[in-house]
């Protein structure tokens, strides 16, 4: 592997004419380390891996092979949008596996964040290991380290939690994008014709809609989070906040509360809405949403989704509150 430090007289990507400067180098750098054997990767459907992909599709094509696991915490539509981008538009070998029992079912009755995490990255890496299992003939494992994974953590990122293979499968590995700030990784998706949702989404916690749907994960509040998960997406979208916003999503707790609904008592779950700016995930302040804004995601959330009767704003900065809640 080549040097894994930024050359101090780097350019930083920041127009297409560099983008496309970059991905040209990188094309002949892929082919000339992969030749015609085939390279694996897992592919989350978050802005780095999704770039390494269409990067090496470009470069490699059917010699890439895509893993999706959808592990059930995904936002709405997340992996139908994987699917459609990379098998159906561009022709990828795409391998799309439907795990969202398995984490279920292991999550039932899990109510502490650490063991949630843990629990959720262990039965990742086995999914993605079954899978690569199955396959034969990969030489390669393509990874969606950035710069600054290098930088923090020796190259290991976490939330691809491939990292945890075991000896024989330890493959040599291809990774494009490894000198890459994050804004730059943004610039090269979008000149290899990535769709903008996919290259400007927000940061996504591995765990997913795990770690949002409080305590133990029960399917039904775990349907009233993605829900009104997608809602407040929408909403903030259509008020032209969508890109102001550096982090937002809702939570739902494990604990109800008391309503009315159609003139009987109901008692159902909370759903808060968390929304921060920040530049490092270090320390985070707390937007002022329109009043009409957030009165009609209410609105919305309290009609549209099952199970919920009540609505709340998190007003709190980091520190002291965590970004995410668990
Ligand atoms: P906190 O909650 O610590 O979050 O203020 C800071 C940033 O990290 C994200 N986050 C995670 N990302 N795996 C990840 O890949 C995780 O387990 C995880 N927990 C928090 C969070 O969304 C925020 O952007």
């Amino acid at each position: 592997m080549e040097n894994n430090m930024r050359p101090a007289d780097m350019q930083r990507i920041n127009t297409p004419e560099l983008a496309q400067a970059f991905i040209q180098e990188q094309l002949e750098q892929v082919r000339a380390q992969v030749g015609n054997k085939k390279v694996l990767l897992a592919l989350s459907g978050g802005v780095d891996s999704s770039v390494v992909a269409a990067l090496l599709i470009k470069a490699i094509g059917k010699q890439l092979v895509c893993v999706h696991v959808n592990h059930g915490l995904m936002r709405k539509g997340e992996s139908e949008q994987v699917i459609e981008v990379f098998r159906n538009q561009m022709d990828a070998n795409l391998i799309y596996v439907d795990a969202t029992d398995r984490f279920l079912d292991l999550l039932a009755g899990v109510d502490e964040p650490e063991r949630k995490r843990k629990i959720i990255g262990g039965e990742f890496i086995k999914v993605f290991e079954e899978e690569a299992r199955k396959l034969e003939g990969i030489t390669f494992l393509a990874q969606g380290t950035i710069y600054p994974d290098i930088l923090e953590s020796d190259g290991v990122k976490a939330h691809h939690n491939v990292g945890g293979l075991p000896e024989d499968l330890q493959f040599e590995l291809v990774e494009p994008v490894r000198l890459l700030f994050k804004d730059e990784v943004r610039v090269v998706g979008k000149a290899l014709g990535l769709p903008e949702t996919m290259v400007e989404r927000q940061p996504f916690p591995g765990p997913g809609l795990g770690v949002r749907c409080l305590g133990a994960i029960t399917r039904d509040r775990l349907a009233a989070l993605r829900e009104s998960d997608a809602i407040l997406r929408e909403e903030f979208a259509a008020a032209g906040l969508a890109q102001q916003i550096w982090q937002f999503f809702t939570v739902v707790p494990d604990f109800r509360s008391t309503g009315v609904r159609d003139g009987k008592r109901a008692y159902d779950w909370p759903v808060i809405i968390r929304a921060v700016n920040t530049v490092d995930a270090m320390s985070a302040t707390v937007p002022e949403i329109p009043w009409a804004v957030l009165q009609k995601i209410t609105g919305r959330i309290l009609t549209e989704v099952a199970g919920v009767c009540r609505v709340l704003y998190d007003l709190t900065p980091k520190p002291v509150g965590t970004i995410e809640w668990e």
